[in-house]
């Protein structure tokens, strides 16, 4: 080493030091323990950059991120197109805002690429910055909607136990998973969950997948039945359920479940704000499974996290009744400041115009495949693996401590958060999924076989080392 390696090392050392001591003191972090992280008694770390499937973090540690982040940097990490986009709006316009009919080139090309790429009977886009605040809109959008049409009753939206559709109040509520729940009285009225599209852990055993979508249906017309169809508004859910565990839908099931909205008059959010644009090696994840939504909310994928930015893609029809609100009330009562800004929209044109020019979509599908099919191998027939799941690039592990009378672990346990911690261990981000012993994936859209085998190996690893 010469002096001036050994002063940098000095340099970069000492700032470590400052940055662990400031975390510590000042950064109070989502979805943390605060005590123990002010404590210093938990892992930190300060991750410095990324490239393609993998970040490193300030001591130099890589890992392979087979969750892009929390399933959101889907071209991967370190695009210089998507880069340069940002930088080059920053010093053209940072921002203006969109109120009363204002927009810039990069928020009007980004609403057509997206209707260019939504199902076909979308027709308009409004746009925010979270995933969160993207389903505040819709809950307003609906009750507008009711309100125009004369049905002040109709307000109540049902939601799906295990479903995750952000943490504010309303969309705190609309999430069905106790610790976003708990302790913060939520959920909140007018929100209600009926039974979760979650086949492996269905009560009755001797269900089929057919039937047990067709109990999901009829438990959800009898909650609507019991409330009176007249006081429900909508119906959201995911495609396929993320945070609650990563668990496609039983064969049968949105065509079911739609099948009741119809019938009552119910409208039905997509929440796509992890399916949207790739995920499921289609588009969309409504097209995927057949559903027709009214509206569909997208985030995560929209910019692959490059910058933050999200949207309620409303249906033709439902725009029409909306568009008869402004001529009776004036303009709409609803915006963020930062709606269409335009340094995330110019992230957004660059991120859906690379996934095109890298086959993305398709790379979700066949690389999905293979990495299904791998982790199925390896893990398929481990005694305390009850499942291996998923559809496109999101794939889960589910842990139980008896396969054959599908008995759970204890969740004192810990089991699920164990075998994540061993898995980083062994260089790669799996994610311990909130409720249950589940290791989810979700990998950049950019995963090479080769990495997917890597990520299964190092699975299998981390597996045996918690479980033997
Ligand atoms: C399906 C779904 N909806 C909504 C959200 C909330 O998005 P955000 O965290 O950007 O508010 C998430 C976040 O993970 C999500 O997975």
């Amino acid at each position: 080493m010469t002096e001036r390696d050994d002063n940098l090392a000095g340099d970069l050392a000492g700032r470590d030091n400052d940055l662990n001591a400031w975390d510590r003191d000042h950064f109070f972090h989502p979805s943390t323990d605060m005590g123990q992280h002010a404590r210093g008694d938990s892992p930190r770390r300060v991750i410095a950059g990324g490239e393609g499937c993998t970040i490193v973090d300030t001591e130099g540690r890589q890992s392979l991120d087979a969750f892009a982040g929390l399933y959101c940097v889907n071209v991967g990490y370190g695009r210089s197109e998507i880069a340069e986009a940002i930088a080059e709006q920053a010093r053209e316009l940072a921002y203006y805002h969109s109120y009363v009919g204002h927009g810039t080139e990069a928020s009007i090309t980004l609403a057509r690429m997206i209707i260019e790429r939504a199902p076909a009977q979308m027709s308009r886009v409004y746009f925010g910055l979270s995933g969160s605040d993207a389903n505040e809109t819709n809950i307003k959008l609906i009750w507008y909607y009711n309100n125009i049409l004369g049905r002040p009753e109709k307000k109540k939206i049902i939601s799906r136990w295990r479903g995750y559709h952000g943490s504010g109040v309303m969309t705190g509520s609309l999430t069905g998973l106790a610790l976003f729940h708990a302790h913060f009285d939520l959920p909140r009225a007018p929100i209600l969950h009926t039974e979760a599209p979650y086949y492996f852990r269905r009560e009755d055993r001797s269900q089929s997948e057919a039937d047990f979508s067709a109990h999901c249906a009829a438990k959800l017309e009898a909650m609507i039945l019991a409330e009176g169809p007249d006081t429900i508004a909508a119906f959201i859910g995911e495609p396929i359920l993320g945070t609650g565990g990563i668990v496609p839908p039983p064969k049968g099931y949105w065509a079911a479940i739609q099948a009741v909205l119809k019938k009552y008059d119910i409208l039905l959010v997509a929440d796509e704000v992890v399916t949207g644009f790739g995920r499921l090696g289609t588009m969309f994840g409504s097209v995927h499974y057949g559903m027709e939504p009214d509206l569909i909310t997208i985030a995560k994928g929209l910019t692959s996290a490059y910058a933050p930015l999200s949207g309620s893609i409303v249906s033709q029809a439902m725009w029409e009744v909306l568009v008869q609100g402004s001529d009776r009330f004036g303009a709409i009562g609803h915006g963020w400041t930062y709606s269409a800004h335009p340094i995330c929209a110019a992230a957004g044109v660059a991120n859906l115009r690379l996934i095109d020019d890298l086959g993305l979509v398709g790379n979700a599908a066949t690389t999905g495949a293979h990495f299904r099919a791998a982790l199925t191998d390896a893990l398929g027939g481990h005694a305390h693996v009850g499942e291996v799941r998923g559809d496109g690039l999101m794939a889960a592990v589910e842990f139980v401590e008896d396969r054959d009378d599908r008995r759970f672990f204890d969740p004192g346990r810990k089991v699920g958060p164990a075998i994540a911690a061993a898995l980083l261990d062994e260089g790669v981000i799996g994610r311990a999924m909130p409720q249950g012993d589940i290791l989810g994936f979700a990998p950049p859209l950019c995963l090479t076989p080769a990495e997917a085998d890597r990520v299964v190996l190092a699975t299998s690893r981390a597996v045996r080392r918690v479980l033997g």
